[in-house]
């Protein structure tokens, strides 16, 4: 099913209001709700953690999508896991990659593994059919309100002709510098999960933003 999924992201919204945010962008439609979860290390910006995670979870019956951008998620993980619905990993983290997808999955959570924009693809061919999602980052992580980096979407093609020949089923997630103009060239591409923090957060009109970015 490739049904377009809206995830609007948490950092984009006013953290002195999370409650009052997350049920809005809720309500306005939002079908996933993205966690931007950064250390400072791994990426040069500290966001939120696990407690956080945790307060915005009881503002929403929707889907949790957690995005660990830190440095070792393995060390981390059973925080999330209770929390989300689904985790994603980066490929590029000191970390045994399919030990961690692995854990993901055991804990019944949807496993993904994302990728920044300087990693060439083939680092995540090893673990095909060990994820449920390829988060492909269409900014470098670290922070909110950048531009799209084209470059990144012929490796959203790449991994659609993966799946077209048959290799795995997975989601294609892209992050970073979604609006409706770059969300149709991912989708165009063969991406079907769409997180937009700044675009929807930031809009006069959350639900038609988030209508107008499914296409
Ligand atoms: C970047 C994060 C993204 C980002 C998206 O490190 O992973 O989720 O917050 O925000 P916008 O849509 O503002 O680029
Ligand atoms: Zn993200």
């Amino acid at each position: 099913d490739r049904t377009p999924i809206i995830a609007p992201s948490i950092l984009a919204s006013d953290f002195s209001r999370l409650g009052e945010e997350v049920a809005r962008i809720s309500e306005a439609g939002g079908d996933w709700i993205h966690c931007d979860v950064m250390d400072g290390h791994f990426v040069d910006n500290i966001s939120f953690g696990s407690a956080f995670v945790e307060a915005a979870t009881r503002h929403t019956d929707k889907h949790i999508d957690v995005h660990l951008m830190i440095s070792r998620p393995d060390h981390y993980l059973d925080r999330y896991t209770p929390l989300a619905d689904s985790v994603s990993v980066h490929v590029e983290a000191d970390h045994d990659v399919a030990q961690t997808l692995s854990r993901i999955r055991a804990a019944g959570c949807l496993a993904g593994l994302a990728i920044s924009p300087p990693t060439p693809l083939e680092k995540v061919e090893p673990f095909i059919g060990q994820f449920d999602i390829l988060l492909v980052m269409t900014v470098n992580p670290g922070f909110g309100g950048q531009p799209f980096i084209p470059e990144t979407i012929e490796k959203v093609q790449a991994a659609a002709e993966w799946r077209a020949k048959g290799l795995a089923d997975f989601h294609i997630e892209v992050d970073g510098g979604i609006n409706t103009a770059t969300a149709k060239i991912a989708r165009e591409a063969g991406a079907d999960i769409f997180v937009a923090g700044t675009a929807v957060f930031k809009a006069s009109d959350a639900a038609a933003e988030i209508e107008a970015l499914r296409g």
